[in-house]
């Protein structure tokens, strides 16, 4: 792929500085080659002219969402979560995994956990997701003593993903790690 420009931090990055951005940049860089690969298509993509008029379209839908509408991303998750299932085998049935434990990261609406307790009902589902009073969605799995939700901003949790405190000590977040 060819290298492109870095452009001045898009929608979903101005709650950061740029700094602050730079170093989950870093970190993951880092650590997963999977990460750069993807960081490189998102670059493209954003030097794309018509990505200014999707992202900003796409925000204000997610920002305004009717119940109506999340109801249908709910859905659509969940067939998401079917056809990567189908394409790669990735949930055990409980035959063969009766204790299968998932984390599931940014898990609002839920679709993907939703699918696994489909494929496996015996499945535990431990989920991770930002606070509606932070900007977060509403999980609208129905309430199953198998899945335990904490609302959390993920970005808070450097040191239990193995990074030593990259949340700078005077951000005004630093208390909650
Ligand atoms: C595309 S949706 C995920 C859909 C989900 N995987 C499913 O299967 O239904 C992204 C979710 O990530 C949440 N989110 C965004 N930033 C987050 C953060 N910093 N920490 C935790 N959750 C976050 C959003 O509130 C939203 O619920």
């Amino acid at each position: 792929m060819s290298q492109v420009e870095d452009k001045p931090p898009r929608p979903d990055e101005q709650n950061l500085r740029r700094d602050e951005f730079q170093i989950l940049d870093n970190y993951f860089t880092e650590k997963s080659p999977t990460f750069v690969e993807l960081r490189q298509v998102q670059r493209e993509v954003w030097n794309l002219p018509s990505a200014d008029t999707h992202f900003a379209q796409q925000a204000h839908r997610a920002d305004t969402a009717s119940p109506a509408l999340q109801r249908r991303f709910f859905r659509m998750m969940q067939r998401i979560g079917h056809e990567l299932h189908k394409a790669h085998n990735i949930i055990p049935p409980p035959l063969a995994s009766p204790n299968l434990q998932v984390l599931d990261i940014c898990m609002a609406p839920g679709g993907y956990s939703a699918t696994v307790l489909k494929h496996n009902p015996t499945a535990q589902i431990f989920g991770l997701s930002l606070p509606e009073t932070d900007g977060g969605h509403p999980v609208l799995l129905k309430d199953n003593p198998r899945v335990h939700v904490q609302f959390t901003d993920i970005t808070m949790l450097a040191a239990e993903m193995g990074g030593a405190a990259i949340v700078p000590a005077g951000h005004p977040m630093a208390a909650r790690c």
